[in-house]
């Protein structure tokens, strides 16, 4: 790769900055002092200096966000902000993505990524990547409500959503769940719960495949996914 577009691909700046910074010296390969941006870099093994600091290249990142309500899971949007704007400029510039959409009124755990090998293998349905969701129901949910999931409920498409697990933690006439499904049509965790005539007052997700949402994190905030979540994202990959 040039050693222009690696710098400009990690934000280091625009072409036209990185070209002023080559020229002033300040970046060096290998401890050598370069001032061509043609030159050939290998971006993963050559250590790239700029100011003296290292540049460490990375193609795809991964990022575990706390969705709060009333953001768009979107990409960036002039109307609207999204979850995009959540993060950093500099993650912000690998153009990162939602890995599937939580409805604006639903919080909680979603990835953002610019690997699209990975979101497409944890969105298909042929995976089975399991999704657990927190809600709150008006209405109590009953052991019926349990059976029915688990066979599978008419929320309208050409067949019955496919079996799910659903835990009650408090039943009255506001009650509390637990849900795993895996599947993610729109709308699913609260179409489920209109074919059972009952209501999602509040929605938020908590798991998708082996990755939680880190109870440190508050709302809106977001981390870097760490090796053990990396090496499942691996493994979705391979499998
Ligand atoms: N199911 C829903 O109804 N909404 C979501 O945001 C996610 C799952």
């Amino acid at each position: 790769m040039r050693l222009d577009k690696m710098l400009s691909n990690m934000g280091i700046g625009t072409r036209k900055e990185v070209k002023a910074m080559l020229k002033k010296k300040l970046v060096t390969v290998n401890d050598e002092i370069v001032n061509n941006g043609s030159k050939h870099v290998e971006p993963e093994t050559d250590v790239v200096i700029v100011s003296g600091e290292k540049i460490v290249y990375e193609k795809y990142i991964y990022l575990m966000l706390y969705k709060p309500a009333g953001i768009l899971s979107a990409t960036r949007d002039h109307h609207t902000s999204t979850v995009v704007d959540l993060v950093d400029p500099y993650f912000q510039h690998f153009q990162p993505f939602p890995v599937g959409r939580l409805d604006k009124d639903t919080e909680g755990l979603l990835l953002l990524t610019n690997d699209g090998d990975l979101a497409h293998r944890l969105l298909s349905p042929k995976k089975n990547v399991e999704k657990t969701y927190f809600a709150t129901i008006q209405g109590r949910v009953t052991e019926e409500d349990i059976q029915k999931f688990k066979t599978g409920v008419d929320i309208g498409e050409n067949k019955l959503t496919k079996p799910a697990e659903l835990v009650i933690l408090r039943s009255g006439a506001i009650s509390e769940i637990e849900l795993t499904i895996t599947e993610g049509k729109f709308h699913q965790v609260k179409r489920m719960f209109e074919a059972v005539g009952k209501k999602v007052t509040y929605l938020k997700r908590l798991r998708m495949g082996e990755i939680s949402l880190d109870s440190v994190l508050q709302k809106g905030d977001y981390r870097r996914l760490n090796e053990e979540e990396l090496a499942y994202c691996e493994q979705v990959k391979m499998a």
